[in-house]
């Protein structure tokens, strides 16, 4: 009796342990493709990757999903939420892929599975304090970060910084050093470029990298047939150029990861 018992219970642990490693019921691209549309989540504030044009979602990375949703043959359904709600929604299968700008790091590929990166870009220090231009000089300063970023774990790790102000958006902690509550922001390199060109009056001048890194679409934890489908449609635009026009508009240059993963 003992040792069906426990044979049974090893035998429901593995069951579970899959159930977790699969991502509960995450759709497997062959049913997306039988249904025709993928649901795709993103955040909208996070310009010019993903934002709001008046009702329209816009930029760089729907430009981009889209791209690769002709190529996989299928519809994009898109949702909007939250930064902090995106990648948790994949746990409870509320949207097949996402992609807002997140960065691949060992803690985040636990919880979910990183397609290949369709960027390269990193977190830059941006101040009105001229003098404020690499990491040393965050030293007894205030920064502001957007909650569940990478800006956010790399401010951390930085000994000397007074304080870090979290916003659930980016625009806010962008918003906080243009009406002077810190002396210091970091976001993305090109999230920078654009909001100082679209200000010129702030006075916000652009610092250092205090990192790199390579973004990429997510999909839940061991979807690999939508990884695999997403990874060949990503490099299908790569190969094609039309990669190449996108990030030409949004960027006058092509910033796809020069380096092999
Ligand atoms: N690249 C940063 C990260 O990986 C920030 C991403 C923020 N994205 C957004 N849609 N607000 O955490």
């Amino acid at each position: 009796m003992k040792p069906i018992r426990s044979a049974l219970r090893g035998l429901g642990a593995c069951a579970a342990l899959l159930l977790v490693v699969a991502g509960a019921n995450a759709r497997p691209f062959d049913d997306i493709k039988k249904d025709g549309k993928i649901i795709v989540a993103t955040e909208g504030q996070f310009a010019p990757f993903n934002y709001f044009q008046g009702a329209k979602l816009t930029g760089f990375e729907i430009d981009v999903a889209e791209a690769m949703a002709a190529k996989m043959g299928v519809t994009i359904e898109w949702k909007a939420l939250s930064f902090d709600a995106l990648l948790a929604g994949l746990r409870q299968d509320r949207w097949d892929m996402v992609i807002a700008s997140h960065g691949i790091t060992e803690e985040r590929a636990k919880a979910v599975t990183f397609t290949d990166p369709h960027y390269c870009s990193g977190g830059v220090i941006i101040s009105k304090d001229p003098a404020i231009k690499s990491a040393k000089d965050l030293t007894g300063k205030v920064v502001s970060v957007q909650t569940g970023t990478t800006y956010l774990e790399n401010v951390k790790k930085l000994a000397g910084v007074k304080e870090m102000k979290n916003f659930p958006q980016d625009t806010d902690a962008r918003a906080a050093l243009a009406t002077g509550r810190v002396d210091a922001w970091v976001t993305d390199r090109f999230v920078a470029k654009t909001a100082l060109e679209a200000n010129p009056g702030l006075g916000l001048k652009m610092g250092d990298f205090l990192f790199v890194e390579r973004i990429a679409s997510a999909v839940a934890k061991g979807n690999t047939s939508v990884a695999g489908e997403v990874n060949k449609a990503l490099a299908a635009i790569q190969a094609d150029g039309s990669y190449a026009t996108i990030s030409k508009k949004w960027f006058g240059e092509d910033i796809r990861c020069k380096a092999p993963a």
